[in-house]
C-alpha cells in the first residue's frame, strides 16, 4: 500500500505559503471593516434542499456537482458548494430582515465544495470570500459591491482586470426572453446534447452556458436578453453603470454573461484577470443580483446583491502578475544555550522575550552553538543572545545585532526592554 495522499481537487496550504493567505484575510477583513459589512459564519452542511431551490435544480452545480451525503439520521446533507443560499437561509431564520438597518451588509470566508474537474484554478474544495447585502435594491448597493470586490483584488497589488456586466432584467423581461430562446432552439434541438435538451423548456438560458455546444451556429444567433429588457429594467441598469462611472470603475458590458446560478436578475457581473500566462480559467470572481432569493427561501421580499471570489485564484492572479505578498514573519531574537544549565535560563528568557511582544525562539534539538548559529541566520533573527557559563555567573547575555554586528552584554532582566529600545529605533 502507498502512503495516503490527499483527495483529488484538494491541497494543503504549507507554512511558506499560509503568510500569503494570512495577509489576503487581513486585507478582505480590513476592506470590509472599512464598507461596514459585518462577518457571518455559516455551516459548512447544510441540508440538501436548500441548494436544490437556492442555487436551483438545472444547475451544474446542483445536477453534477454537489457533494451529497445521507448523514447517520437518514438526513440529505451537501457540503455547500457556495454561500449565497446559506447566508439567504440565516438571514430569514434569524429574522434579520427585522433589523432597522438595511441592507444587512455581510461577509464569509470558508471552504466551499464542487465535483469539478480540477486544473489551474478550480479545485474541489476551495475557499471563497464573499459579500451579500440583503434588504435594499438601490442601484447604488451594486456599485458599492462591484467597488469592494475590485478593491480586494487592487489593494492586493493587481493591476490587470477587466469588470464585465450585464443585466438579466426581472422576471418580466426573462419571461420574454426565455419564450424567445426557445422558439429559437426549439426547431432544432435534436442537434443539442442531452443536457440542452432538458434545459430548453426548464431553463433555455443554460444552453447559452453549455460547454459541449459552445461552436453550435445558434449559440450566436441567440436572441439577446438585452433586446427584452423592460423599462425599468433597463432604468436599473442605467443606474447601476452610472454610479460605477461616478465611482471611476470602468467596465465592459457583455450581453452574453449569465452566471450558473438560477437566483440571478437585473445586476450580473465578472471580475476576470488580463494577466498573461493564466490559462484557461480567468474569471477570478462572479455576482450579482438576486432579488426573489430570500422570498423563496421562505422570507419576506428583501432583494440581495453579492459576489463571491476564490482565494486560490486571487493567489493565482498575483503570482501571474508578480506581485509578492505574505513576506516570512520575521523573528526577532534567537536565543542560544551553550550548555545544559544555561538552557533552563533561555527558556525563561524566550518566555520572557515573547511575553514582552518580541517575537523569539531557540533551538530544541540539543545543537552544538554553531549549529544555532546557523539556524538563527537561516530563520532571519534580528538578534541573537547567547548565555553561557560566563553569562550565568555575570548575570548578563550576549546580545549581538545581526545587520550591524554589534555586540553589547545586557542584564538578563533588562533583555526585553534593551531589544524593544532597539526595535524601536530601527522601526
Ligand atoms: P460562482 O460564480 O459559482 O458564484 O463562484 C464565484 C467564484 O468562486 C468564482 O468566480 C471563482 O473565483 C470561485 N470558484 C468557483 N468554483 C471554483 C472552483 N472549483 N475552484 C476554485 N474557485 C472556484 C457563486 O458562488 C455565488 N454564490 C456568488 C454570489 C454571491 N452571487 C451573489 N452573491
Amino acid at each position: 500500500m502507498g502512503n495516503i495522499q490527499a483527495p483529488r481537487g484538494t491541497y494543503d496550504v504549507l507554512p511558506q505559503e499560509s503568510a500569503k493567505w494570512q495577509e489576503v484575510e487581513r486585507t478582505i477583513n480590513e476592506l470590509c471593516n472599512l464598507y461596514q459589512y459585518k462577518e457571518i459564519r455559516t455551516p459548512v452542511f447544510e441540508h440538501t434542499e436548500l441548494f436544490q431551490r437556492g442555487v436551483g435544480d438545472t444547475t451544474d452545480i446542483v445536477q453534477k456537482e454537489m457533494y451529497t451525503f445521507q448523514d447517520r439520521g437518514d438526513r440529505s446533507l451537501t457540503l455547500r458548494p457556495e454561500g449565497t443560499a446559506s447566508v439567504v437561509r440565516s438571514y430569514v431564520e434569524h429574522k434579520l430582515f427585522g433589523q432597522p438597518d438595511q441592507p444587512v451588509k455581510l461577509y464569509y470566508t470558508g471552504p466551499m465544495f464542487r465535483y469539478e474537474r480540477p486544473q489551474a484554478g478550480r479545485m474541489r474544495q476551495f475557499v471563497q470570500f464573499g459579500v451579500e447585502a440583503i434588504g435594499s435594491k438601490d442601484p447604488a448597493i451594486d456599485a458599492e459591491v462591484i467597488a469592494l470586490a475590485m478593491d480586494v483584488y487592487k489593494s492586493s497589488g493587481l493591476k490587470s482586470l477587466r469588470l464585465v456586466l450585464n443585466s438579466l432584467g426581472d422576471t418580466e423581461s426573462r419571461l420574454a426572453h426565455k419564450q424567445a430562446l426557445i422558439e429559437h432552439f426549439a426547431p432544432s434541438i435534436e442537434e443539442f446534447c442531452g443536457d440542452c435538451q432538458n434545459r430548453l423548456e426548464k431553463n433555455p438560458l443554460r444552453i447559452l452556458d453549455c460547454k459541449v455546444d459552445r461552436e453550435h451556429p445558434l449559440m450566436a444567433t441567440a436572441p439577446s436578453l438585452a433586446d427584452y429588457l423592460n423599462e425599468e429594467s433597463a432604468a436599473y441598469f442605467t443606474q447601476v453603470k452610472d454610479y460605477l462611472d461616478e465611482l471611476g470603475i470602468s467596465y465592459v458590458v457583455d450581453p452574453n454573461l449569465v452566471r450558473g446560478l438560477d437566483y440571478y436578475n437585473h445586476t450580473a457581473f465578472e471580475i476576470m484577470s488580463e494577466a498573461e500566462g493564466f490559462g484557461a480559467i480567468t474569471t477570478l470572481a462572479g455576482g450579482g443580483r438576486y432579488n426573489g432569493l430570500v422570498e423563496d427561501l421562505g422570507g419576506p421580499e428583501s432583494p440581495g446583491i453579492g459576489f463571491a471570489m476564490s482565494i486560490e485564484r486571487l493567489l493565482l492572479a498575483l503570482e501571474m502578475e508578480k506581485v509578492e505578498i505574505g513576506q516570512d514573519q520575521s523573528l526577532d531574537a534567537y536565543v542560544i544555550a551553550m550548555d545544559a544549565a544555561s538552557k533552563k535560563k533561555a527558556v525563561s528568557i524566550v518566555r520572557d522575550l515573547r511575553a514582552n511582544g518580541i517575537s523569539a525562539d531557540m533551538d530544541f534539538t540539543d545543537r552544538k552553538m554553531k549549529a544555532q548559529m546557523k539556524s538563527a541566520d537561516r530563520k532571519k533573527a534580528r538578534f541573537v543572545i547567547v548565555i553561557g557559563e560566563s553569562e550565568l555567573e555575570s548575570g548578563k547575555a550576549a546580545v549581538k545585532e545581526m545587520a550591524t554586528r554589534d555586540q553589547q552584554e545586557v542584564p538578563f532582566g533588562e533583555l526585553a526592554e534593551s531589544i524593544q529600545k532597539k526595535k524601536s529605533l530601527e522601526e
